[in-house]
């Protein structure tokens, strides 16, 4: 595996990259915007292509590189279906996974730092976020903190781990790396409480000043999906109510670009033809079956996926490789679903 812990001194934070072999698919987990051309860099360096980036949860101390990663790698963004950020690509939920070639992250629902906060699990490592630092823990006194939940996220979920799972946290400010679950058990200061009150009064009397960046990031951070305003200002979307007129017609597919597990949680569009994200660029190269479908049987293509953000960067791509009457469907199937259109489970 390819592992590269990476700090922002500004923010004190660590983004994670993965991937499982030079030349394959990579994951960045917690990127921050000021850093984006050294993750840019690395990846190329090490031969790797961006696929995924996750936020652990909705930050306040930094702006996340997540848009702008997406913006230039054309990367699917990952968060919790809990968040606040108006458009992530896909929204996980407590035990989905999260994949890319080779590698699975398990998400685990950690809240209490945030609502929307989760940690991510692989065999050996758990990515923890802001719920579990070394030797402290994520404050819980704005963005919806609670540390009852998060008291119960951590000797309820975390602790439960292995001891010798190895825990790498969204921050550290004393120079710290990594730590593992046993070592947080027996050393972390705030995790030697009796109960749950206990936990309560520690992180109540803690009185910490808002971090600076606050009132800068998190309404940044809320506001993350670009794609959609830009395809739809070049007349390359349709709205659902549309979309549900030209379901049936013989000379429209539409196109489901979500993975495996989400069309088996959430149904799909009756009769729609599925090309998950990662396979779109190869289907439109010349012998492509998406090239094919629009050029020589003359279909108009209608991508869709949960929100709209991986279909307005899809139908991007099909227009820059000639497929003009491609268009996408503003706001996914959660649009979709509103509007009263048929899903099929
Ligand atoms: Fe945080």
């Amino acid at each position: 595996m390819i592992f590269r812990q990476l700090f922002d001194q500004t923010s004190s934070t660590y983004t994670y990259l993965l991937a499982s072999r030079h030349g394959g698919e990579a994951l960045i987990v917690d990127p921050v915007l000021e850093r984006v051309d050294r993750y840019i860099q690395l990846l190329n360096e090490l031969d790797l292509r961006l696929v995924k980036a996750i936020d652990t949860h909705l930050h306040a101390d930094h702006i996340t590189g997540l848009e702008a990663l997406s913006e230039r790698t054309h990367c699917i963004t990952v968060m919790g279906e809990q968040t606040k950020a108006d458009v992530v690509s896909i929204r996980v939920g407590d035990g989905d996974r999260v994949g890319i070639e080779g590698l699975t992250l398990e998400a685990l629902y950690t809240p209490g730092h945030t609502d929307d906060s989760y940690s991510y699990l692989m065999p050996d490592r758990v990515f923890t976020g802001d719920t579990l630092l070394i030797r402290g823990t994520g404050r819980t006194d704005f963005q919806n903190g609670d540390p009852r939940a998060q008291y119960a996220s951590l000797f309820g979920r975390l602790l439960k781990l292995p001891d010798d799972t190895l825990v790498y946290p969204a921050h550290d400010y004393k120079g710290d790396t990594v730590s593992t679950i046993g070592e947080e058990k027996a050393f972390n200061p705030r995790l030697q409480v009796k109960s749950v009150e206990d936990y309560v009064a520690v992180m109540e009397n803690l009185t910490l000043p808002n971090p600076k960046m606050m009132d800068v990031a998190i309404p940044a951070n809320m506001r993350i999906g670009l794609a959609q305003q830009i395809v739809a200002g070049k007349g390359w979307a349709i709205g659902a109510e549309e979309g549900k007129n030209l379901l049936g017609q013989s000379d429209v597919i539409l196109i489901d670009l979500r993975e495996d597990q989400e069309r088996r949680k959430h149904g799909l569009i009756p009769g729609s033809l599925h090309v998950p994200y990662q396979d779109v660029e190869a289907s439109l190269k010349a012998d492509g079956l998406l090239q094919l479908l629009g050029k020589a049987a003359e279909k108009t293509l209608i991508f869709y996926c949960a929100f709209g953000e991986r279909s307005a960067m899809a139908v991007q791509a099909a227009q820059e490789a000639g497929l003009v009457n491609a268009r996408h469907i503003h706001g996914g199937l959660q649009a979709w679903q509103q509007a009263g259109g048929p899903v099929a489970r």
